[in-house]
């Protein structure tokens, strides 16, 4: 089942055809949405941390597989609690796939192709579930039933792939989780080569790292952006904030603070100080095991 899933999804992934449906699609998307930097900030989860698709997928999902546990166990007495169950699963879809298209319209390639068959399997699931509300609301309850398994088998296999952007992909993922920064101190500048207020791009040994001077003071934070990967140091810098070249995130340089979204977690701010003419940073703060030794 597995090989047969990866096979499917493979084919998704190298099926360009799509790409002129999705990316028109997806432009239309980012075009409505970027016309409400607040209502984007909801829907993107920047407020608490996460996004917020996978949170409100699970009221439908749960609604619906509660459903489908009263049709085979309820009898008669469970029909009518499990047709409010479907009614409440399409109300609680629509929330959830306006998230779900929030953070579809900001992948690429591949990732934006299987987010595609996704979203349209979701989609039929979503109208197998409203025929079966209906059909239930008519007294047809063998009806209901039947499409409810159908809409219930569509949502199985959309949700693996679902599944697979998170996973295999990472889409939705903080793009530094993994990266490991030095703890000890490292030069990464002369501290008569950098510009006030021009955000300037450092290495952190492999890591990108965006250093400004403003108001007489450095700072530094990791240059690629936490929601896609974007490099920060080519973005607009003012007022003491960065705003991602490629989704319009904007960060805050003095601890990485996420101020705008779609990015939902900040960017990693390093310590700065100045020895000898020269700029040094580090990173001490405690970590998780697999970025501190993603070795053992
Ligand atoms: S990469 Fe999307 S906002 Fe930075």
């Amino acid at each position: 089942m597995n090989r047969t899933l990866e096979d499917l999804v493979g084919r998704i992934e190298r099926t360009t055809a799509l790409d002129p449906v999705a990316d028109r699609l997806a432009g239309l998307v980012s075009k409505r949405l970027s016309a409400s930097t607040s209502l984007r900030n909801v829907l993107s989860g920047t407020a608490g941390g996460h996004p917020l698709h996978p949170m409100l997928v699970v009221v439908p999902i749960g609604s619906w597989l509660g459903a489908s546990y009263l049709d085979l166990t309820g009898g008669k007495a469970g029909q009518a609690a499990a047709t409010n169950l479907v009614g409440l699963g399409i109300a609680s879809a629509v929330p959830a796939a306006l998230a779900g298209a929030n953070d579809w319209a900001d992948t690429r390639l591949a990732e934006r192709r299987v987010g595609f068959v996704h979203a349209v399997g979701n989609q039929v699931g979503l109208v197998l579930y409203t025929g079966s509300w209906f059909a239930r609301r008519r007294q047809r309850h063998a009806l209901g039933v039947a499409l409810a398994a159908a809409g219930g088998l569509m949502l199985g296999v959309t949700g693996w792939l679902g599944g697979h952007l998170s996973y295999a992909r990472g889409v939705g993922v903080d793009t530094t989780a993994f990266d490991r920064a030095s703890e000890e101190w490292t030069d990464v500048l002369a501290e008569a080569d950098l510009v006030d207020e021009q955000p300037t791009l450092v290495y952190d040994g492999k890591l990108p790292v965006l250093l400004v001077r403003t108001g007489g003071q450095l700072y530094a934070i990791a240059d690629r952006c936490t929601h896609r990967g974007g490099p920060l140091h080519e973005g607009p810098f003012s007022d003491g904030c960065i705003v991602c070249p490629w989704h319009g995130s904007k960060f805050r340089v003095s601890d990485g603070q996420v101020l705008a979204g779609p990015a939902t977690r900040g960017q990693r701010a390093y310590e700065v100080r100045t020895r000898y003419g020269s700029i040094q940073l580090r990173h001490t703060e405690e970590v998780g095991s697999l970025r501190r030794d993603p070795i053992s």
